[in-house]
């Protein structure tokens, strides 16, 4: 592919982009991205925006445009710090939401409206008010992946990141954990509180199977083997570190395993790998069709419309808020704990 003049002065202002990613992203592609990468970048200081991107968001995204990148609780957190009028949210639905509820005065954009999540969909506030009458007076804790109107009918929310401390930091006998049975089940095993379960899964995790990662650690010798807390449980138990996607990144950085298999989306391997050499990935994994919704087009054409929004019934809003808040109130908790 031959490179007209204005695409040879795009390509030399995303270059130093390019060093990024170079390890996972092929030369012959960069001219596909280099000039939505430039468009985005300069979008961002016109408008004044900001762009938080998930750790299963890809390279280009991830590397080349994002400014705050993390998982379900860091994005969240940095949410509330962020002095720009607008929020691109490269991730799924309910991240957006989140992102909206702690800014409710700024534009917070997902760049498709239809980037779901199995496990928000696997259960509505009508089921969770049910629950209520079943178990009186027992606390609800919703894990983040859900939507506002469920978040509405909680105590307080978590993420894979924490769950555990937000259990423990109720005070209660038995707990309700919704919706994702798998964490659930993990954070059970870890504490005396009882948990009642709710059966949601999350498509990508769940396909993930015990027999799979045996015979990858046959054929490998030294395979450390990382997983997410909504893999199923048999996969939990195989593998030799259990964390959030932040915490499984901060594994390989730290601990320089010699071969590594991260059990969980593609992209995070990709992310990862990108900016270390002495680590081998070992690389199955399973793509979420939600998160790859998100591209560098939409991510420009959102930036250039403003649109499209979240928008968040201000009655759910406000209750909805006081579950995210709680969650991050016990979060700020721990680490004035860990300073003093
Ligand atoms: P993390 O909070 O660990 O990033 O998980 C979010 C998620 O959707 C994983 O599937
Ligand atoms: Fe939801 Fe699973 Fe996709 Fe995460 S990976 S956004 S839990 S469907």
């Amino acid at each position: 592919m031959s490179a007209n003049p204005i695409d040879i002065a795009v390509l030399e202002t995303v270059a130093p982009l390019y060093e990024r990613v170079k390890k996972v992203i092929p030369e012959i592609e960069w001219p596909v991205h280099a000039p939505d990468i430039a468009a985005i970048n300069a979008l961002k200081k016109e408008k004044n925006a900001v762009i938080l991107a998930h750790n299963y968001q890809t390279p280009e995204i991830y590397h080349c445009v994002a400014d705050i990148t993390g998982d379900s609780l860091a994005l969240a957190q940095r949410a509330v710090d962020t002095d720009a009028d607008v929020i691109v949210l490269a991730g799924v639905h309910f991240m957006a939401e989140t992102a909206k509820l702690l800014n409710p005065k700024k534009t917070v954009l997902i760049p498709d409206l239809g980037a779901g999540c199995s496990l928000a969909e696997s259960i509505t506030a009508a089921d969770v008010r049910k629950l209520r009458e079943q178990y009186p007076g027992v606390p609800v804790v919703t894990y983040v992946n859900t939507s506002a109107e469920v978040k509405a009918e909680c105590d307080i929310c978590c993420t894979s990141g924490n769950a555990l401390a937000i259990v423990e930091s109720l005070g209660s006998d038995r707990v309700i954990f919704l919706p994702d049975e798998y964490l659930a089940s993990y954070v059970a095993e870890q504490t005396d509180v009882e948990i009642v379960t709710w059966q949601g899964h999350c498509e990508v995790h769940e396909r993930f199977s015990a027999d799979e990662l045996e015979s990858f650690r046959s054929g490998h010798d030294e395979l450390t083997i990382i997983a997410h807390p909504e893999c199923p449980p048999d996969v939990l138990e195989t593998a030799d570190f259990v964390g959030s996607t932040a915490q499984m990144q901060d594994y390989v950085v730290n601990e320089r395993p010699a071969k590594v298999l991260m059990v969980t989306e593609c992209s995070m391997s990709d992310n990862v790998s990108a900016g270390i050499d002495d680590v081998e990935f070992i690389r199955p994994c399973n793509l979420c069709p939600h998160m790859k919704k998100i591209t560098l087009a939409n991510i420009r054409a959102s930036l250039e419309t403003l649109s499209p929004s979240v928008e968040i019934d201000p009655e759910v809003a406000g209750r909805a808020r006081k579950s995210v808040e709680r969650m991050l109130a016990v979060g700020r908790s721990k680490i004035t704990e860990v300073a003093a």
